[in-house]
């Protein structure tokens, strides 16, 4: 399976913090946002990954990651999204790349403590169709919300006013070659942007979406406020694991 990670867009609620540099460049603790999103890929066993970025700072990027070295990666892959038209739309970017063979897509604000390794495991069985992650949040009305009914997700909706579980769609999904047609049906939204919630619906009418619930926290970094949580969940688990590591030295 191969990776993309989407890290376009003009991150304008984090504004002026990203008037001079993208959102994906800002510092989470003591490392650029854009490495967790790409460690959860290697993690899953993904070594072959794509970043999608645009605006005026994307050849930062490729100063800060070069080919990847710091994740034991040989080769990293770069293109770029004109304006922000959505995260479909980045999507759409990656269907060279992608070459026919299925993917994980990962926002490139998201940020998880665990890892999706049975998630990728599963899907890598799943013969065709999509999987995401879910996860239990007291806020659901910032994201994609998912209902489920009878172990299946019946639908979701994009940011609704009155959600109807507490299920937020996380921004991990893993899709076989058909996304790329499916986005091409895909028409703007209200917030005239190409969206991935209809392309995850797209699958569900067809009784192809599958999924798991994420395991250990989950934030994205895209408010000032998930900006500080993020900083302070990543600062958390760095001090949790030094203190195991120092425990398992003394014992
Ligand atoms: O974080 C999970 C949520 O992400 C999901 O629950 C929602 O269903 C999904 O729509 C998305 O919601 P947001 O409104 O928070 O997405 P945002 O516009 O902040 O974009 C998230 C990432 O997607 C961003 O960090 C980079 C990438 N992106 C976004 C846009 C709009 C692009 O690469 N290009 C774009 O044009």
């Amino acid at each position: 399976m191969k990776g993309v990670v989407l890290a376009g867009g003009t991150g304008s609620r984090l504004f002026p913090l990203t008037k001079i540099t993208n959102k994906h460049l800002l510092p989470i603790y003591d490392r650029p946002m854009i490495y967790y999103p790409i460690q959860t890929l290697v993690d899953a066993g993904v070594r072959d990954i794509l970043v999608v970025t645009g605006g005026r700072n994307s050849g930062d990027f490729l100063r800060l990651l070069a080919n990847g070295k710091e994740f034991g990666l040989k080769h990293i892959n770069y293109t770029y999204q004109e304006g922000e038209g959505g995260i479909a739309d980045a999507l759409a970017m990656a269907e060279h790349f992608a070459d026919g063979k299925k993917i994980c897509v990962i926002l490139g604000d998201n940020i998880i403590e665990g890892n999706i390794l049975a998630a990728a495991e599963q899907f890598r069985r799943q013969p065709s169709g999509a999987h995401i992650l879910l996860k239990e949040v007291p806020d659901a009305e910032r994201f994609g919300v998912a209902e489920v009914a009878d172990g299946r997700i019946t639908r979701i909706e994009e940011k609704p006013a009155h959600p109807r579980s507490n299920y937020a769609v996380t921004g991990i999904y893993m899709y076989d070659q058909t996304v790329f047609q499916k986005i091409k049906t895909l028409v703007p939204s209200n917030r005239g942007e190409l969206e991935i919630t209809d392309v995850n619906n797209a699958y569900i009418a067809e009784g192809a979406m599958t999924f798991s619930f994420l395991d250990g926290w989950w934030t994205d970094a895209g408010t000032f406020d998930s900006l500080l949580r993020a900083a302070n969940l990543v600062a958390q688990s760095v001090e949790e694991k030094r203190l195991a590591e120092q425990g398992a030295v003394l014992t």
